[in-house]
């Protein structure tokens, strides 16, 4: 059975759907005070499948995850493999300074202890978060279908990495579709400002895609964008997987002279276009 968190209601759906599996309805609602109730309306026997990314409201619904979770352990479900397709909290996956929590650990530690037998996640921000946990994770890539989409589109394209942790996904890509791929240097300021310089952009009159893990700010994205317009780029399209979109980041995106953006559906957004549903099902056919 499937089980579609409140956060990802639509891409559970379309999971149950790839895999002809039943949905099992989930009763939630808040108490005037804000507290969550949740009730799983019906039995699992044999083994469930919860779909639910860590996205904003963060804390919210990783709280609805573990009552999910804690409610099936509860019920004697014993196989519960969970799809957290955007992993909140993944960024803080090290200490900085000292005495810092580390939040990505901290999750694994939760969701195991939650009775999480296995776990599948997309375009995990560090693959080395996978190591915080003793049960499997499955660390899937959204190129493939991101591929596709943008091949559908462009017959040419040249594809962007705005700074070089960005590269091996533009490299996937590039790879896929048999077509260029190249990427800028960015140094982080601070959460809301980065600096970037160009490389030898050879984009002139050419369609341009940005491909990055992560939209939050959309700080990265502007800049990259003003350098492939000054470098002469005839178009420039913005792809992602996980479209965190940050306050007034889409306006910022679109006024600094980009003409799409394309996310997939690990989060709910207005860009979320490309489905992740398909990878997601296959994983769970093979394991
Ligand atoms: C950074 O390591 C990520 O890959 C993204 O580039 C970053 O999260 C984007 O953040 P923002 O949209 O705030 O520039």
């Amino acid at each position: 059975m499937i089980i579609g968190g409140s956060a990802s209601q639509k891409l559970a759906a379309k999971i149950a759907w790839e895999l002809e599996d039943t949905l099992c309805p989930v009763e939630t609602r808040k108490f005037p005070d804000g507290e969550r109730y949740l009730r799983i309306k019906e039995d699992v026997e044999d083994g469930a499948v919860v779909v639910q990314s860590t996205g904003y409201p963060q804390d919210e619904n990783l709280i609805e995850l573990f009552l999910i979770l804690k409610t099936l352990q509860d019920m004697a479900v014993e196989d519960v493999k969970v799809v957290i397709p955007y992993f909140g909290y993944g960024r803080q996956e090290r200490r900085f300074k000292d005495f810092e929590a580390v939040s990505a650990s901290i999750m694994a530690d939760m969701i195991e202890f939650c009775g999480a037998s296995e776990l599948l996640c997309v375009n995990l921000h560090e693959d080395d978060i996978r190591d915080f946990f003793d049960i499997p994770v499955h660390n899937l890539s959204a190129m493939q279908p991101l591929a596709e989409h943008i091949g559908a589109r462009f017959e040419d394209p040249v594809i962007v990495a705005p700074d070089k942790g960005a590269l091996s996904f533009a490299e996937e890509i590039a790879g896929i579709l048999g077509c260029e791929c190249d990427h800028m240097e960015k140094t982080r300021i601070s959460p809301e400002k980065v600096e970037t310089k160009p490389k030898n952009m050879d984009v002139k009159g050419r369609d341009t895609v940005i491909i990055d893990d992560i939209i939050s700010t959309g700080g990265t994205i502007v800049n990259a964008t003003n350098i492939l317009r000054k470098h002469g780029a005839e178009s420039v399209v913005v792809s992602c997987v996980h479209p965190v979109l940050v306050g007034d980041a889409l306006l910022k995106i679109f006024a600094a002279g980009v003409d799409d953006v394309i996310g997939t559906d690990t989060l709910r957004s207005d860009v979320s276009t490309v489905s992740v549903a398909g990878i997601i099902a296959q994983k769970l056919r093979e394991i």
